[in-house]
């Protein structure tokens, strides 16, 4: 039986992408790690926990991981372990570094050392940075150019991939940048299901600035789709020209070519639940920092791996509300263990006294 080892698995998107492949293979075996911290839910994956293997790990401790590969030897790595959310990153950058840098040099060597078939790393499209009004989109070839200690912990990461990749060209390391996310299991302190929380319980939903950050979205089920098609593809050896050109890596942004800004998606949400979008918002001092912009070209993946986006924007944001709207116990339950979501930046950052 084929063995994947999922890591980040209790998480948004790592725990979609085991629902995903457990739907997909029903004779497989899967690993699934994750420590466990602020943005993870068990719960996730309750309605799989009996088909699956689950190990509280830190992908950080090369000692715990290195363990976790001789005794399970999986044949496929999906790293999708990170610490994930800009805000929290401004205010403690460091246990960034460690999942989303240190991390992923931990899992390349795990797999370096006992090898697999493939390893996906899964990044994001903010490392490429801010995206200038004039510029359509990134692209496989942008320099990364992270500003937030989120995206630049991510392309700390990237960065170790990139050089695996290059000196150990046999491991079959993949790299993927993907657009925003929506869709069910994810964390109610992200804007998607902050809004719907936020609606739900009456209150109204805070925007920061003026609201007009553009971003690209994707459905989560799509980017699973990607992810497991660059898993499994058939790739050419690296070319030599991949020295100078990053786009002869196997590098793959994800993306349905879909920009909207984030006063359109909140009042869109807010639309679905069936009140007057200017009523249920409130404009809130932005975060430091915020990225204005930021967009990417999927033209690779599309072109040499055959993967498009299947998911309408408009009517799976629709359906994504309607989740939120049906599992309320879930986020509910979340809420009352980690607190009220939200930030308050109407203070200027200082260096913190310790
Ligand atoms: N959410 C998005 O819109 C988006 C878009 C593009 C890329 N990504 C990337 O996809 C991946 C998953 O994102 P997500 O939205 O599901 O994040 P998430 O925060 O919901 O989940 C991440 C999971 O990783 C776990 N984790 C973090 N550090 C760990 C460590 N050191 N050891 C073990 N587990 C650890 C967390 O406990 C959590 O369960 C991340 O790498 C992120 O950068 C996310």
């Amino acid at each position: 039986m084929t063995k994947y080892l999922v890591t980040g698995a209790a998480g948004f998107i790592g725990a979609n992408y085991v629902h995903h492949l457990l739907q997909q293979e029903a004779d497989t075996d899967v690993i699934a790690v994750d420590y466990l911290g602020f943005a993870a839910n068990e719960a996730n994956l309750d309605a799989v926990m009996d088909r699956i293997v689950f190990h509280k790990v830190d992908i950080s401790d090369f000692e715990a991981m290195a363990a976790l590969y001789r005794r399970h030897r999986p044949d496929y790595v999906i790293n999708f372990a990170a610490e994930s959310h800009n805000d929290r990153a401004i205010l403690g950058p460091s246990e960034f570094m460690r999942s989303n840098a240190l991390g992923a040099q931990v899992m390349l060597e795990c797999s370096r050392l006992y090898p697999v078939k493939s390893h996906v790393h899964v990044s994001t499209i903010e490392v490429y940075g801010e995206l200038p009004a004039e510029r359509p989109y990134f692209t496989e070839r942008s320099p990364l150019n992270a500003k937030t200690p989120y995206s630049a912990a991510k392309a700390a990461g990237d960065q170790m991939v990139r050089a695996y990749m290059s000196t150990y060209p046999n491991m079959n390391i993949r790299l993927t940048h993907c657009a925003n996310n929506y869709g069910p299991f994810q964390h109610p302190e992200k804007l998607i299901p902050l809004a719907i929380a936020k609606v739900l319980r009456g209150r109204k939903v805070p925007l920061y600035g003026d609201g007009l950050q553009s971003r690209d979205w994707l459905h989560v089920a799509d980017h699973c789709n990607a992810v497991h098609r660059v898993l499994l593809a058939e790739l050419d050896p690296i070319h030599p020209d991949a020295a100078t050109d990053p786009g002869r890596l196997p590098i793959f942004d994800i993306s349905s070519r879909n920009e909207v800004t984030n006063q359109e998606i909140v009042h869109g949400i807010i639309t679905a639940l069936g009140r007057h979008p200017e009523e249920w918002i409130e404009y809130i001092p932005d975060r430091p920092n915020h990225d204005r912009r930021y967009v990417i070209e999927p033209t690779k993946i599309e072109t040499e791996l055959g993967w498009y986006p299947t998911r309408d924007f408009r009517s799976t944001l629709r359906q994504t509300v309607e989740w939120y709207v049906d599992n309320r116990d879930w986020w509910e339950r979340i809420i009352s263990k980690t607190g009220e979501p939200g930030f308050d930046w109407s203070q200027p950052l200082g260096s913190t006294a310790v």
